[in-house]
């Protein structure tokens, strides 16, 4: 079977992201046919400006738009920002809404989340759901996942997530994932 070839993007920005902490982790509960990589960085976009669209596509917009392109799918791993998507991360859909050949176009699209608050980050998804139907991806379904009370699942130290649980529920995600992806772009 064909490797299936995946990219991560996080939608916090901060340094000491829990977020960037479990997109780094998920190579390693990936199954064995999926390879993980990180998305190029969103930070340095400027705010969706059309005047700055209608002379030139900034080159970190580009750069992610090719690697969303070149990828067989998506994995969005993301705070919750006041119930709400984080405004870099809709930003950054935003300017690829705007792109001749919308990267997000019949990709298919994971989401996780992790928040320290007890919710998990769901409101959050069912927005970022909304927005990546109206720019056509093909949303992953369940299982779900709500990392919630962050600061109890990873370690201190080494910003490991550690909860059995969270870990086993993210290894289904992924092999679900994985099949889904497989039917959507006929990759078997
Ligand atoms: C501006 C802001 C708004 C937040 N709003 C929420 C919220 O609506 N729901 C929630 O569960 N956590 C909320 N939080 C707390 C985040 O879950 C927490 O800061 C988390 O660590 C952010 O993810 P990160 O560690 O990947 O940066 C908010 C944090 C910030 C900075």
């Amino acid at each position: 079977m064909a490797e299936l070839e995946l990219v991560v993007l996080c939608g916090s920005l901060r340094r000491g992201s829990y977020n960037a902490a479990l997109a780094r982790q998920l190579p390693s509960l990936a199954p064995a046919g999926v390879r993980l990589s990180g998305a190029p960085a969103i930070d340095a976009f400027p705010l969706y400006n059309q005047d700055i669209r209608d002379v030139a596509v900034p080159v970190a917009v580009d750069a992610l738009a090719d690697a969303i392109r070149a990828a067989d799918g998506l994995v969005i791993v993301s705070p919750e920002y006041n119930w709400s998507i984080p405004a870099p991360l809709k930003n950054a859909i935003d300017w690829l809404s705007k792109l001749d050949h919308q990267p997000f176009n019949g990709k298919p699209v994971a989401v996780q989340s992790v928040s320290t608050g007890p919710v998990g980050g769901a409101r959050m998804q069912y927005h970022l759901r909304q927005a990546l139907t109206s720019v056509d991806a093909y949303l992953f379904g369940r299982p779900e996942i709500f990392v919630n009370n962050a600061a109890q699942k990873f370690a201190k130290e080494t910003q490991e997530l550690t909860d059995p649980p969270t870990l086993d529920i993210i290894r289904k995600q992924l092999s679900a994932f994985e099949a889904f992806v497989r039917k959507m772009t006929g990759k078997g």
